[in-house]
């Protein structure tokens, strides 16, 4: 059984969508409901909609892809409606709404509106979205994610995680769990796409994405080493009570075993549930069936965390 459990709420499947693939429309979050997958992320909201960053502004690679979408979503209101509604049909399925304002005030005003409403789920912070122009991503500082989490526990009540860059210093690593074991966060997600990286063409002699001169956040198979690094050096520095939300480079079973024995009580795939559908969802469960069956796991908690070193 792929059964996960986060802050109380039973998953039936450990795997889910990440933001930004696929969870825009009314339709797209309706198809994943109707799939596998434990639950579903809407694209990231900002409080009112917006059409995003010139295109071309995706590129499939080899291996994984690059985007520069600048937050093309269809404003709170909208995803904050379809969650409810979702809800009300839905009592016992929790499932995540991904806010990223570009702005404190904006992500204080969200969360307001959240806590107002009748919504009882999950709500993923965007702390790491690199692709608007002109704006710092928060994840990156360190006081910033202290003033933000402590202005926001001020009244916020409802469960709350945070989705974070992908740190490559341990000691960051310290010092970004230092900030949040200070909050009663229920989750991380972790990692966002490796930020501003920049893909061009020898033939062509150009950029592979029109925004920002060509740079974009690396999402896919060439992220997973520094994802796996993210949700283990979290998992050993997080207080037990926040549960990790594993992302990064999963293309098969395999790849949602190894994020678990790092730690992640559950996984989100973005960049191959875009090229693959919801179809992802049976194959890599039935190969994390298999996997299991032949180790003897006969659930998640059986492994998770456990990574062996020398
Ligand atoms: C976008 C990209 C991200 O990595 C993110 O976290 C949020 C938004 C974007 O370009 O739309």
């Amino acid at each position: 059984t792929l059964t996960t459990t986060i802050g109380g709420r039973t998953f039936e499947n450990c795997m889910m969508n990440a933001a930004g693939v696929r969870c825009q429309s009314d339709e797209d979050l309706t198809t994943i409901i109707n799939s596998n997958a434990g639950a579903y992320v809407t694209k990231s909201a900002t409080p009112q909609q917006r059409a995003g960053n010139p295109s071309p502004r995706m590129k499939t690679l080899p291996k994984g892809c690059i985007n520069s979408m600048g937050l093309p979503n269809n404003g709170l209101d909208y995803y904050l409606n379809f969650v409810i509604a979702d809800q009300q049909q839905r009592p016992d399925a929790t499932n995540f709404l991904s806010i990223a304002g570009t702005s404190l005030a904006d992500n204080l005003s969200m969360l307001h509106q959240i806590q107002d409403s009748a919504y009882e789920g999950f709500v993923e912070l965007n702390l790491s979205c690199p692709n608007v122009p002109g704006h710092p991503q928060t994840g990156y500082d360190f006081e910033q994610v202290d003033t933000t989490l402590n202005q926001i526990f001020d009244f916020y009540t409802k469960p709350l995680g945070v989705k974070l860059p992908p740190y490559f210093d341990l000691v960051h690593f310290d010092q970004i769990a230092e900030v949040l074991n200070k909050y009663p966060l229920t989750f991380v997600t972790t990692i966002n796409s490796i930020g501003n990286a920049l893909v061009i063409d020898p033939q062509t002699e150009r950029v592979a994405i029109k925004p920002k001169g060509g740079f974009g956040g690396i999402g896919g198979a060439s992220v997973k080493p520094t994802a796996l690094a993210n949700v283990r050096g979290l998992a050993l520095r997080l207080n037990p009570s926040i549960a990790i939300v594993g992302v990064g480079g999963i293309l098969s079973g395999e790849d949602v075993f190894e994020h678990i024995l790092c730690g992640a009580s559950m996984v989100q795939i973005g960049t191959q549930f875009g090229y693959e559908g919801v179809n992802l969802f049976d194959r890599l469960s039935k190969e994390l069936d298999d996997i299991m069956a032949l180790k003897g796991y006969h659930s998640i908690e059986d492994f998770r965390g456990k990574l062996k070193t020398f």
